[in-house]
């Protein structure tokens, strides 16, 4: 057997390291977590997507008594963004939760996000960056989705490109 091997970088550090076009992004995020409908997990997240246009497209998480129908905010973002400026790539994407009970080391991404952000990767010339932060607390950087979905599934695991028939 040959081993093949992936090493995921997360780095944690104040968000006064951040450039202040990335700390607009954070507080842009957290003015998006204040429209997150978030009833059932009473979890508020809010994200932003900044775009190679410039433009800053934002997303909250949007619950739903049916739970499984519901969409996390960077999802709820990223499909906007596709929406709104199709074609156009994502620079950074800043997710955040006000919520007093969250942990910055657990607040990542779900599964489900990680395989709709890695296609946007995918779709777009070069990795983008994520920001993520708890409150007003330290921020986690991650410089390219690769890091959260190593030895991921995508168009080329189907043996055709994306929009292939
Ligand atoms: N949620 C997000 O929107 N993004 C994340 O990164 C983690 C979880 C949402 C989904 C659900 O509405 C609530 O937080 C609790 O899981």
């Amino acid at each position: 057997m040959e081993p093949r091997q992936h090493i995921s970088t997360i780095w944690t550090g104040s968000a006064a390291s951040l450039t202040e076009e990335e700390r607009d992004l954070l507080r842009r995020a957290h003015d998006a977590a204040k429209g997150a409908y978030a009833p059932y997990s009473g979890f508020q997240v809010g994200a932003a997507a900044r775009l190679s246009n410039g433009q800053v497209v934002p997303g909250c998480n949007q619950e739903n008594a049916a739970f499984p129908s519901g969409l996390c905010a960077e999802r709820a973002a990223v499909f906007a963004a596709g929406s709104l400026f199709p074609g156009v790539s994502i620079e950074c994407l800043a997710v955040v939760t006000p919520s007093p009970h969250a942990s910055l080391e657990e607040f990542s991404p779900c599964g489900g996000c990680r395989q709709v952000l890695w296609e946007s990767q995918q779709r777009q010339d070069k990795p983008f960056r994520m920001l993520l932060q708890v409150g007003e607390g330290p921020v986690c950087r991650v410089d390219g989705v690769e890091n959260y979905l190593p030895f991921a599934f995508g168009a080329k695991g189907l043996g055709k490109a994306a929009g292939m028939p």
